[in-house]
C-alpha cells in the first residue's frame, strides 16, 4: 500500500485511465497501484485500444524486445501528433535497428569521454560562479537562477556548441512543445510550434553549410565529419540537434531539481556528502528512480506477443510506465521513501534499458553529483524555504514531469 499518497483513485475502472491526461501527470504516483495491479492493463487512448505496462518486470521485458515492440510511430495514429515534437523528421528514439543503429553510431561520439570531461570542468567553473552571487542572498529559487542556468550553458553553450546570442531560437522551440498537447489529430501543427521549428531548421542548415566547409566547431561540425559517405542526411542532422536539445536540456535541468529538492528535504544530509563524496551519486540514482523526469515512453506491438501472460496483439500502442515501474515495491522496499542508501537505486529504468538507453546518461550522471558536492560544501544548511506544497511541478508535456518553482534557503 502506498502510505503517503491519496488513493481514492484506487478502484476506478482501468479502461478510463488516461496517461496523457492532465488529472494523471499532475500526480503519477496516485495511479500506480490501480496500474501495477491491472499490468498489462488495455485502455482506450482516443478511440485506440491500447496497453499499458507498468510493473518493472513488465516494463523491462517490453523495452528490452525491439523486435515485438517498435518505436517507430504508425502513421495517423490518433495521440500521437501530441507528441511528435520532431515534425515528424526521422529521429533515433522513434526508429529501430538497422536504421537506430547507424543513427546512434553517427551521435556516439559526441558523448566520448574526453567531451565529457570538458562538460565537468565547465560545470563546475559555472556551478562556482553561480553559487558566489546566489549564496550572499540567503537563498534561491533553485529552478530558475540554478538549475536552468546549468543545464542551459552545460547543454547548449558546451555540448551543442551554439553560441549564446542564438540560445533563444532553442529555448522559444522547447517552450512551444506544450502547445502540441491540445491538438487534435487532423488539426495544423501550432503556429509558434512551426515558427520555432523553422528557425531551428534555418540555424541548423546554416551550420551544416559551415560543416561543409570545415568551419563549424559545434556538434553539428562533429556529427558532419563523423558521418562523410552520406551516413545521414539533411533532415536527420536537424532532427538530430533538436532531439539533442529537447532530451538534454529539460531532463537535466528536471533531475537537477529534483536532486537538490531531496537534498533539501534531507536533514544531515549535506554533512554526508561532505564526508563520503561518493554518496552524491546514489543520491542521483535513487532521485532518478523517486522522481524520474520521463514518466513514459512508447512502443508499439510488431506482432503478437505475451507478456506475463497476457497477450498484446499487434499493432496495438504500447504505454511503457516507467515512472511507475521504479517505484514497483516487488522490487523497491518502501518505494515512496527518498532512501540515499538505497543498495538497488541504480536498477531504477529512468533512463530506460535496451537498445535505446539514454545516450545521455554519461553526461547527467557526473554532473549532477558535482552540482551536489558543491552545494553541500558552500551551502550545507540549504532547507526548503516554505512548505512541501509550494514546490510547483510542470506538467506541461505529457511524457515528462519537471519542478518549476523549488525556493530554499541557506
Ligand atoms: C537525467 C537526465 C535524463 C533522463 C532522465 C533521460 C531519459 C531518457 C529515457 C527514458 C530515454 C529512453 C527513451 C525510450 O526508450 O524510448 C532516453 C533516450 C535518449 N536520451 Fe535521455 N535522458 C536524460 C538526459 C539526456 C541527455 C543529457 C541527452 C543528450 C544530450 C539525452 C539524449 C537522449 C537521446 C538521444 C535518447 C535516444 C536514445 C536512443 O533512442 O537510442 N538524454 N533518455
Amino acid at each position: 500500500m502506498n502510505p503517503i499518497l491519496n488513493n481514492d483513485v484506487h478502484d476506478r475502472p482501468i479502461m478510463d485511465l488516461n496517461p496523457f491526461g492532465l488529472e494523471f501527470r499532475s500526480n503519477p504516483s496516485r495511479f500506480h497501484e490501480l496500474m501495477f495491479k491491472n499490468s498489462p492493463g488495455f485502455i482506450m487512448m482516443e478511440g485506440v485500444r491500447s496497453a499499458f505496462v507498468a510493473t518493472y518486470d513488465h516494463c523491462i521485458s517490453v523495452l528490452r524486445d525491439f523486435k515485438s515492440f517498435s518505436s517507430q510511430k504508425p502513421k495517423g495514429l490518433p495521440g500521437m501528433q501530441r507528441v511528435d515534437f520532431f515534425n515528424s523528421l526521422p529521429v533515433m528514439n522513434y526508429s529501430d535497428p538497422p536504421d537506430h543503429t547507424r543513427r546512434r553510431k553517427v551521435v556516439n561520439p559526441a558523448f566520448g569521454p574526453k567531451r565529457t570531461a570538458m562538460l565537468i570542468d565547465g560545470a563546475s567553473q559555472l556551478i562556482d560562479r553561480l553559487l558566489d552571487k546566489i549564496l550572499p542572498n540567503g537563498g534561491m529559487e533553485v529552478i530558475g537562477e540554478f538549475a536552468r542556468p546549468i543545464a542551459v550553458d552545460t547543454m547548449l553553450r558546451q555540448f551543442l556548441g551554439i553560441d549564446p546570442k542564438d540560445h533563444h531560437i532553442f529555448l522559444n522551440y522547447v517552450q512551444t512543445l506544450p502547445l502540441l498537447d491540445s491538438i487534435g489529430l487532423h488539426d495544423p501543427k501550432p503556429k509558434p510550434y512551426l515558427d520555432a521549428w523553422n528557425a531551428g531548421k534555418e540555424y541548423c542548415r546554416e551550420q551544416q553549410e559551415l560543416a561543409r566547409r570545415g568551419e563549424c566547431e559545434n556538434l553539428i561540425g562533429l556529427i558532419a565529419n563523423t558521418a562523410e559517405g552520406g551516413a545521414i542526411s539533411d533532415d536527420e542532422m536537424m532532427a538530430m540537434m533538436m532531439v539533442m536539445l529537447t532530451g538534454g536540456f529539460p531532463t537535466i535541468a528536471g533531475a537537477l531539481g529534483a536532486s537538490l529538492m531531496n537534498l533539501a528535504r534531507t536533514p544531515g544530509l549535506a554533512e554526508r556528502i561532505n564526508e563520503t563524496p561518493s554518496l552524491s551519486h546514489n543520491h542521483l540514482e535513487e532521485t532518478l528512480r523517486l522522481n524520474p523526469p520521463v514518466s513514459l515512453v512508447m512502443r508499439f506491438a510488431a506482432n503478437d506477443t505475451d507478456v506475463g501472460g497476457t497477450l498484446i496483439p499487434q499493432g496495438t500502442p504500447v504505454y511503457v510506465m516507467i515512472g511507475a515501474a521504479c517505484s514497483d515495491p516487488a522490487v523497491f522496499t518502501d518505494p515512496y521513501r527518498f532512501d540515499v542508501d538505497r543498495p538497488n537505486a541504480k536498477n531504477h529504468i529512468s533512463f530506460g534499458t535496451g537498445v535505446h538507453t539514454c545516450i545521455g546518461n554519461t553526461i547527467a550522471r557526473p554532473i549532477v553529483p558535482l552540482v551536489l558536492r558543491k552545494i553541500a560544501e558552500r551551502a550545507p544548511g540549504m532547507r526548503l524555504a516554505g512548505h512541501d506544497g509550494d514546490i510547483r511541478w510542470n506538467v506541461g508535456t505529457p511524457r515528462a514531469r519537471h519542478i518549476e518553482r523549488l525556493v530554499v534557503a541557506f
